[in-house]
């Protein structure tokens, strides 16, 4: 089926999706690839796929702004999950503000609870996740399928970009005018939240900004790695 999809466009991979399936929710952190098919959903009017953002409480001030400016640029309903209030105050609590750098344990645990709890919420419903992962990024993500069955979340995993290059998707952002984060000036690629995100050298591994001081394999638990 997905080898259908392979030479189709980012909005064609998109209309198939919604002539094929009900229940689709699509999970933007605001980043470029997300900014894409956002962009691609919003000005399609593609409405039956339902965009959300799992706000952490902990981004960047610039994240906060592309939020908005896509907001009012697309005047399409983005839906909002933050994190359960008693876990964070009990997290904050117990071991202070910046816990996650102490141990992968502890970022780990700040991850789930700003992240993985508000996920599964987002997902109670659906039956297609679509997400902007892409193969280039990480090893990690080489293999993964552009169609795919989520065992964890029991869902589709639906990931357009999978083979887009970062060229391909820079190219698309710019001839389509897309906001984006102005971070992305700054020599930040993959941004998550602000204290566990560094800018890059240009030789430096995309993703060596995310969790800088780890040696871990960097992923924060949305996306099951092998
Ligand atoms: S992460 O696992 O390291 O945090 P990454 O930032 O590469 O993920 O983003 C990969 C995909 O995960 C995004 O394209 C998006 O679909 C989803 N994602 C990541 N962070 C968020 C977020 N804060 N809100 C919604 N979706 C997110
Ligand atoms: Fe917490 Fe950092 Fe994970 Fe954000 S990226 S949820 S601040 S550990």
């Amino acid at each position: 089926m997905t080898k259908d999809l392979e030479n189709k466009s980012l909005e064609e991979r998109l209309q198939w999706v919604v002539e094929n399936h009900k229940n689709i929710v699509f999970s933007s952190s605001f980043g470029q690839e997300d900014q894409a098919i956002s962009h691609a959903i919003f000005w399609n009017d593609l409405d039956d796929i339902q965009v959300f953002t799992l706000d952490t409480g902990r981004h960047f001030q610039e994240t906060y702004e592309v939020m908005d400016r896509t907001r009012s640029r697309y005047k399409k309903n983005i839906k909002t999950y933050f994190p359960n209030q008693e876990q964070v105050e009990e997290l904050l609590d117990k071991k202070g503000y910046n816990s996650f750098f102490e141990s992968v344990e502890n970022r780990k645990e700040c991850c789930f609870i700003r992240k993985i709890v508000p996920l599964k919420r987002a997902l109670k419903d659906a039956d297609v996740w679509i997400t902007g992962l892409r193969a280039e990024q990480s090893d990690n993500r080489q293999d993964m399928p552009m169609w795919e069955w989520d065992e964890a979340n029991q869902v589709h995993k639906f990931n357009p970009l999978i083979d887009w290059s970062f060229d391909q998707m820079e190219a698309y952002l710019k001839e389509n005018r897309v906001p984006q984060n102005s971070l992305h000036k700054k020599g930040f690629v993959s941004i998550g939240c602000q204290p566990c995100t560094r800018a890059i050298m240009e030789d430096e591994h995309p993703r060596a900004g995310r969790w800088y001081w780890e040696e871990s394999k960097k992923e924060c638990g949305l996306h099951a790695v092998k």
